[in-house]
């Protein structure tokens, strides 16, 4: 049926298919859109708008339905408009940043986050949403870390499957439910992998380390059955993403066998120019079909380009139909030829959970298993209820809480951190301080179009300073807020030195004299260097960006309302010149065999220690677990067998509470050398006061397997050593097991 449409389509309106635009483009009061839009990115006046095929972030439902109105009533093939958007953790209800959600390792509460995201996004009329970002980062110096799953492919993997599942609904039904939205994998390949962590850079790797780390999470995506892929910026080994064959029809269609819509990311057709890989634009709509791109966003390359070319090659023609034929099949999978409103024809249509209470309730919960505790001496937390509270910092009061990519959430939404206080804690207990700036003075104009977007600082710094001493001087103990601002991060928000402004270090100083107990509370969308801080406080709550539900979020966990339980999904570096660094790093010839260790030749530095600040799976809790009896049914296992390792984990602290229980393996000896560890599998258990728990993890073939430079997925004979640890650097237990062809008798 599909095809047959297809076929009695014009090559103008099939093309038209391909062409995503934002909504400006079609606002029918407004004449101009010729001399406007259509102008300025060159689309030829010939171009006949009513044959577009899709709308890019255009999120408000009355202007969805007049433009699918519309557009139906002109349009001569009759074929709905599709809504995309980026709508990464939240719609209205925002969530905390991906690099947080991971932190709470608990991927059935993020999957009903996506639920969340996708009811939202519905009521809305929404039909695509570009999420989940999935690429593997290590560099805190690249600003979209933000919207990441972390440094662990596992994790990552985790993440994939439970965002697609809780966007699309994880049926087998081909068509996406009510209530669901088609999710798209993005940036297909290793965006997060940019040389130096700068924004757009190249990027450049072996394919082993292609396959075995990156590639992972963008494929367990696609296997749980994402509508589309999102090519991205960069280059990969010298050829643009965007333009690459090999990756996106060798690698993404025939060996992870995707069938759905590739789309570009915004206006990387055209780049194919910039980056020198295509001469002009009608080299760029060549490479990019014949790269099996179905979705030109926001260029004129495919509009202008295409058609010129189809009539002249038929091979190239038969690629157009191909690319089509994607695009209305996932039309009919959102049931739009049903239904082009899905749903939201009327308002009477709309049951409206937008914002609900249930809705913020999942927020606040995901919020505070994803903020992490880092330090806590003395046990400094949770607050006492009769503690004075003196409240400083500039994200005391703040509300631009919601990370980068919460581009339809509502600041005036947000919790803040003085209101979560003061609903808990004697108002007589708590007072209030700015005592810095936000950001440094005369940095305002480095955030381009955001500049607008920055807090306004009203007050002179050191009237400020003085106020924030004068209360903490008669408080017990301060909650000092601080962080990077929001446009220091996310999208072209790369940074060479990933630290706390100046202006809120001073502040720290400041305080840190004082003699009173400081409990510092983070806000970033990256892993901030804390070195300098560190010991100059007495605990730290690493906050993220945490959503709408902040201030309440956090201030549950600094009185003990909630107790910490996140675990880094990554690793904070001791310093930049550390960086790239991840927990599971290749085996070296020369290991730094330990911190005490200075022999010269090494795999070290002479001025800085090779640990990070905090590893990979690290984090506290305001109680204690103990870990004890932990066994192995056998000691080697061939192919088809499973070696079950169990363990007893027992809360000997004084506060119920969650653990993340890890696990750990190294490939002793492989035929490419092999990580000194890879997480394997983790279990989050919740354990009351004086509560055990006997743990079970089982150890398959799979989990040993890893890509051969030939491209076989496949394990190898010999020594496995196996890790189980509260994190990726204390190791409670270690124990050798064996993989054997056959067991001797
Ligand atoms: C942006 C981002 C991509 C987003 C797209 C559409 O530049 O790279 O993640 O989905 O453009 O806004």
């Amino acid at each position: 049926m599909l095809r047959k449409k297809v076929d009695q389509l014009t090559i103008q309106e099939k093309i038209g298919q391909l062409i995503q635009l934002t909504g400006n483009f079609f606002d029918t009061h407004n004449d101009s859109v010729v001399t406007g839009p259509q102008k300025k990115i060159g689309l030829s006046r010939s171009y006949q708008i009513n044959n577009t095929g899709s709308i890019l972030n255009t999120v408000d439902k009355q202007q969805i339905r007049e433009m699918q109105r519309t557009h139906l009533l002109k349009s001569t093939h009759k074929i709905p408009l599709l809504f995309m958007a980026d709508i990464i953790y939240g719609f209205k209800t925002i969530f905390p940043i991906p690099l947080a959600q991971t932190c709470s390792w608990n991927f059935p509460l993020i999957e009903e986050s996506a639920t969340v995201l996708a009811k939202e996004c519905y009521e809305a009329g929404i039909h695509v949403t570009f999420a989940p970002m999935v690429d593997l980062v290590r560099d805190p110096r690249w600003g979209r870390v933000m919207e990441a799953p972390g440094e662990d492919t596992l994790l990552g993997e985790c993440y994939a499957e439970s965002m697609v599942n809780g966007i699309q609904g994880n049926g087998d039904a081909q068509h996406i439910p009510k209530g669901k939205l088609a999710a798209c994998i993005k940036h297909f390949a290793a965006y997060g992998a940019a040389v130096a962590g700068r924004e757009y850079n190249s990027v450049d790797m072996s394919e082993s380390m292609l396959r075995n780390f990156f590639l992972p999470s963008y494929a367990k995506g696609i296997e749980a059955g994402a509508k589309l892929v999102m090519t991205a910026f960069n280059t990969l080994n010298g050829i643009p993403c965007t333009g690459n064959k090999w990756l996106n029809r060798d690698m993404l269609r025939d060996t992870l066998h995707f069938d759905g819509v590739l789309i570009s990311d915004y206006a990387a057709i055209d780049e194919l120019i910039t980056h020198g890989y295509a001469e002009n634009q009608t080299s760029a709509a060549k490479q990019a079909l014949l790269a099996g791109v179905d979705i030109d966003m926001k260029t004129a390359v495919y509009a202008n380009k295409l058609e010129k070319l189809v009539k002249q090659n038929q091979d190239l023609h038969a690629l157009l139909d191909e690319a089509v034929l994607r695009v209305l099949m996932l039309k009919n999978d959102l049931g739009l030829f049903d239904d082009p409103y899905r749903g939201i024809q009327t308002e009477e249509d709309i049951t409206n959970t937008i914002l609900s209470k249930e809705h913020k309730e999942t927020a606040l919960k995901l919020a505070e298993e994803s903020i992490v505790l880092l330090k806590n001496n003395n046990h400094t937390l949770p607050l006492s209820r009769n503690q004075k509270v003196a409240l400083i910092g500039p994200y005391a009061e703040e509300k631009a809480t919601l990370g980068f990519w919460a581009i339809t959430g509502d600041e005036a939404d947000t919790i803040t951190l003085k209101d979560g206080l003061h609903a808990l804690l004697d108002t007589s207990c708590l007072s209030v301080a700015r005592g810095a700036y936000l950001l440094d003075k005369h940095t305002e104009n480095l955030y381009d179009k955001y500049n607008d977007k920055l807090p306004v600082e009203s007050e002179d710094e050191e009237t400020l300073l003085e106020e924030a001493i004068a209360i903490a001087k008669t408080s017990d103990i301060i909650v000092l807020a601080v962080g990077e601002n929001t446009y220091q991060s996310g999208e072209g928000g790369s940074r060479t030195n990933p630290v706390l402004p100046a202006t809120q270090l001073r502040l720290i100083n400041a305080l840190s004299t004082l003699a009173k107990p400081i409990v510092l509370v983070v806000y970033g969308g990256r892993p901030l260097i804390l070195t300098e801080v560190e010991e100059k406080v007495s605990a730290i709550l690493y906050a993220w960006f945490p959503g709408t539900m902040n201030g309440l979020a956090v201030a549950n966990l600094l009185t003990g309302k909630a107790n910490p339980s996140a675990k880094l999904s990554m690793t904070f570096p001791r310093s930049v010149g550390q960086i790239p660094i991840y927990y599971n790093e290749l085996r070296t010839g020369r290991p730094q065999l330990d911190e005490e260790n200075t022999h010269r030749f090494a795999s070290r530095y002479i001025d800085q220690s090779n640990l990070p600040l905090y590893p990979f799976g690290f984090g506290k809790s305001y109680t204690h677990f103990q870990y004890s009896d932990f066994r192995l049914n056998q000691e080697e296992m061939t192919k088809n067998e499973q070696i079950k390792v169990t363990l007893t984990v027992k809360n000997t602290g004084s506060y119920s509470g969650k653990e993340i229980v890890q696990l750990y393996i190294c490939d002793k000896v492989a035929s490419i050398t092999r990580p000194v560890k890879l997480l394997k599998a983790f279990k989050k258990i919740d354990l009351k006061v004086g509560e055990s728990q006997r743990i079970e993890f089982e150890i398959d073939n799979n989990m040993l397997k890893f890509y051969h430079p030939d491209g076989s997925f496949d394990s190898e004979h010999g020594d496995f050593d196996i890790f189980i640890g509260k994190d990726s650097a204390e190791h409670l237990f270690k124990r050798r097991i064996r993989l054997v062809s056959k067991h001797n008798t």
